[in-house]
């Protein structure tokens, strides 16, 4: 009897949709049919994606984050197929699997001095999981400190670290002794850790939720003070590693030195999940502190063959294409593009980010009509316009975004970092065409505000 996934997905290619709201997330098929995103995608290949019918998407979700390398790369694509021709003895359990040492190697070379260990795993959640467990084990102290519209996963440790009401709300209480600071605060931080029971302060060097940059001064003076109390400096780089920046970590941006870094999501060459928390030798051998506990952190899909390999060469692509250069010169000239279209328009309050991580932040019109729709469509729901510019891009450009966090008036672009001059430019003229349409009351943009509110109002 044969099985194919090919005959499969052709018989039922229509059927995604019911599906979902049968079988999966209800909630979530819904929502994309409301904002248009309930398309039936049939191939993808580097920036872009293609529905049935042919019509071509670019995508700056990218995956969120995980297609760094554009969509099907061809040499990760050729590594996937050598590892499963090569039949290879996979997940043998009491084993030290060469290509788990090779991707140790390689990225402890991309590494500031001193990271030097490397614990492999599945996802970011996991990572940054482990991060908080390599900390305690290492300093003995209870208490973890994060910041305000932080995100680091939404499994129960990292939720733990979620910088969002919305986010966790439904399943408090959470862990004790995780304790929030807002950004820029160097004496809240320094408040809390001058207690002496901080384990570690974790940070997203740049935002996910928002692209909130710090000032200048607060990541390295952070890092000083952590020093300064015994406490870890952990930098989840799960979405601003790995070059998309315009650096390999985004961490470089400040020269900071932390002692633990976390990184997932592109490191996959977006086929195979995995990631990795790297620190020095004496932080993880403090977790891995004697023979009986050599397996006291574990996960069974970690330092698996496709992973693995699908890291190797997603670092190998990085380096050979000089990918991170091209995030920086492509981003420098996105930035440039999009801070001249916010000249033009009142409602674009701030364009701002690295590299290829952008946010474009929107504030109140100043036309009292305007400001009548705008209204209307914040108090339904906040972050609202947000998303009619999000559906404009989808509908009218066949443009992939997404709104930049909960109850926020920003959209985040994270464009694959193979872009160039054609796709800046079309990014940069669709989004001066939906502004132009978004400041005239009768407006494309505004065209779906009345269906928006109305969904907002029935949940
Ligand atoms: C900075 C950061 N850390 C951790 C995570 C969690 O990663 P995952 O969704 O793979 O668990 C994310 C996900 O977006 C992230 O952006």
């Amino acid at each position: 009897m044969t099985f194919s996934v090919a005959e499969l997905i052709e018989k039922r290619q229509t059927e995604q949709y019911p599906l979902h709201r049968r079988y999966i997330n209800t909630s979530l098929a819904r929502v994309q049919g409301i904002i248009g995103f309930d398309k039936i995608y049939a191939r993808g290949e580097g920036a872009y994606l293609w529905d049935v019918e042919g019509n071509r998407y670019l995508d700056l979700l990218a995956g969120y984050g995980v297609y760094n390398l554009g969509r099907g790369h061809p040499v990760v694509k050729q590594v996937m197929q050598e590892v499963l021709a090569l039949e290879r003895p996979n997940l043998v359990k009491m084993d030290c699997p060469l290509l788990a040492g090779l991707l140790a190697e390689e990225l402890v070379n991309h590494m500031p001095p001193g990271l030097d260990a490397v614990f492999f795993a599945n996802s970011g959640a996991d990572a940054v999981d482990t991060a908080v467990k390599f900390a305690r084990a290492a300093t003995k102290r209870p208490r973890m400190v994060y910041l305000d519209h932080a995100f680091h996963g939404l499994m129960l440790g990292t939720l733990s670290l979620n910088g969002g009401r919305q986010f966790r709300e439904l399943f408090e209480p959470l862990m004790p002794h995780f304790d929030l600071v807002p950004m820029n605060d160097l004496e809240a931080l320094e408040r809390e850790l001058s207690q002496g029971d901080v384990a570690a302060f974790i940070v997203e060097p740049i935002q996910g939720k928002g692209v909130y940059i710090p000032a200048d001064d607060y990541l390295p003076e952070a890092q000083r003070l952590c020093r300064k109390h015994g406490t870890l400096f952990i930098c989840d780089e799960v979405q601003a590693g790995m070059g998309r920046t315009g650096r390999f970590l985004s961490c470089e941006h400040w020269g900071l030195e932390p002692d633990i870094v976390t990184l997932s999501k592109s490191l996959s060459g977006g086929y195979i999940p995995v990631s990795a928390t790297i620190t020095s030798r004496s932080i993880h051998d403090k977790t891995f502190s004697r023979l009986d506990r050599c397996q006291v952190h574990s996960t069974t899909f970690g330092q698996n063959e496709l992973a693995m390999a699908a890291g190797l060469a997603a670092l190998h692509v990085l380096d050979e294409e000089r990918l991170i250069e091209r995030a920086a010169t492509m981003g420098d000239q996105l930035l440039a593009g999009l801070a001249a279209v916010q000249e033009r328009y009142d409602m674009i309050a701030d364009v701002r980010g690295k590299g290829l991580m952008i946010g474009i932040e929107f504030k109140a019109p100043a036309s009292l009509r305007l400001k009548a729709a705008w209204t209307a469509a914040e108090r339904a729901q906040k972050g609202l316009f947000a998303q009619l510019v999000v559906m404009a891009l989808m509908r009218d450009h066949h443009i992939l975004t997404q709104v930049g966090g909960p109850e926020v008036n920003i959209i985040k672009l994270l464009p694959p970092m193979i872009i160039g001059d054609e796709e800046v430019e079309m990014i940069v003229s669709a989004f001066d065409t939906v502004m132009g349409e978004a400041a005239k009351v009768r407006g494309r943009v505004w065209g779906q505000s009345g269906q928006l509110i109305k969904a907002a109002m029935a949940r």
